[in-house]
């Protein structure tokens, strides 16, 4: 794993953190040194990241649909630690739902968990924000290859790149940055339960510039290289990381 010495004692927020993605980003900044401050609905699989480590990790159970919830977590945070450095909006849902047969509440609950809750933890985690701080929004490699039966999903992903290059701007003068990361598929544990075929491997493989299957691990590294300085130049970027499937 790759050292970022600069993330030690940093504080890091890590929305929807127990399992998949979020947990790999959880370990991964937790292994810098860094205070990590998690949030999920999944207090089960929380608690046994939570006891796997030592201190330094804290768990908070959120909905991150309720506005309440979240404001209150991330002034959690923030009081404990005074700043926050990285705030990693990470935590979405991507069901398949034929566009015939969506209803405005699956729209309108699929906008309120996947972009709302970013809007909502940014605009929380604001006035504890400052020089250097970053803000990492996970969008998806889906907006550039639009599956089908993903359109709220993928919409709900577009908007997360517009919050990205706008907030960026907005929040450049404090020199904060805002990036996105946009994962290609990558095999998490639900994603290998629910959808990732033998057939769907074969697909992946033809697919991308390099065959071999993400790993969560792998999208943990590339949140580390922008939570550090060491990504200092980049703001208002979308980071592909699908090995180079939207390139094809
Ligand atoms: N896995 C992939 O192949 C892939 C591909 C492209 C983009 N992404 C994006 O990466 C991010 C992580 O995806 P993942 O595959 O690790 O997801 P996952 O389903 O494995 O984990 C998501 C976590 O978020 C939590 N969560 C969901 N809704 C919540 C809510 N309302 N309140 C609190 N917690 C909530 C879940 O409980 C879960 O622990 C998402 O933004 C996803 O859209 C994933």
């Amino acid at each position: 794993m790759n050292s970022y010495c600069d993330l030690k004692g940093k504080t890091v927020l890590i929305t929807g953190g127990a399992n998949g993605i979020g947990r790999a980003m959880v370990e991964a900044f937790h292994d810098q040194g860094a205070v990590v401050y998690f949030c999920d609905l999944d207090a089960r699989a929380a608690s046994t990241l939570t006891q796997s480590r030592g201190a330094g990790l804290h768990f908070t159970k959120v909905d991150l649909m309720k506005e309440t919830q979240v404001r209150r977590w991330i002034a959690l945070g923030a009081r404990r630690s005074s700043r926050i450095d990285v705030l990693i909006n990470n935590a979405a849902a991507d069901p398949r739902i034929p566009f015939s047969k969506m209803t405005t509440q699956q729209w309108d609950a699929l906008f309120s968990r996947n972009l709302r809750a970013q809007f909502v933890a940014a605009q929380a985690a604001l006035p504890h924000l400052g020089k250097g701080s970053s803000i990492i929004n996970f969008s998806s490699i889906t907006v550039h290859v639009t599956p089908k039966e993903m359109t709220a999903y993928v919409s709900t992903k577009a908007g997360i790149q517009g919050l990205t290059r706008s907030l960026a701007r907005e929040l450049g003068p404090e020199g904060v940055r805002v990036n996105t990361i946009s994962p290609g598929w990558v095999m998490t544990e639900r994603q290998l339960k629910e959808f990732v075929t033998p057939k769907v491997k074969k697909m992946i493989r033809t697919v991308q510039c390099i065959p071999e299957l993400i790993q969560p691990s792998e999208i943990a590294q590339v949140a580390l290289f922008l939570g550090s300085e060491a990504s200092g130049a980049l703001t208002g970027q979308e980071l592909l990381a699908d090995r180079g499937w939207a390139h094809s």
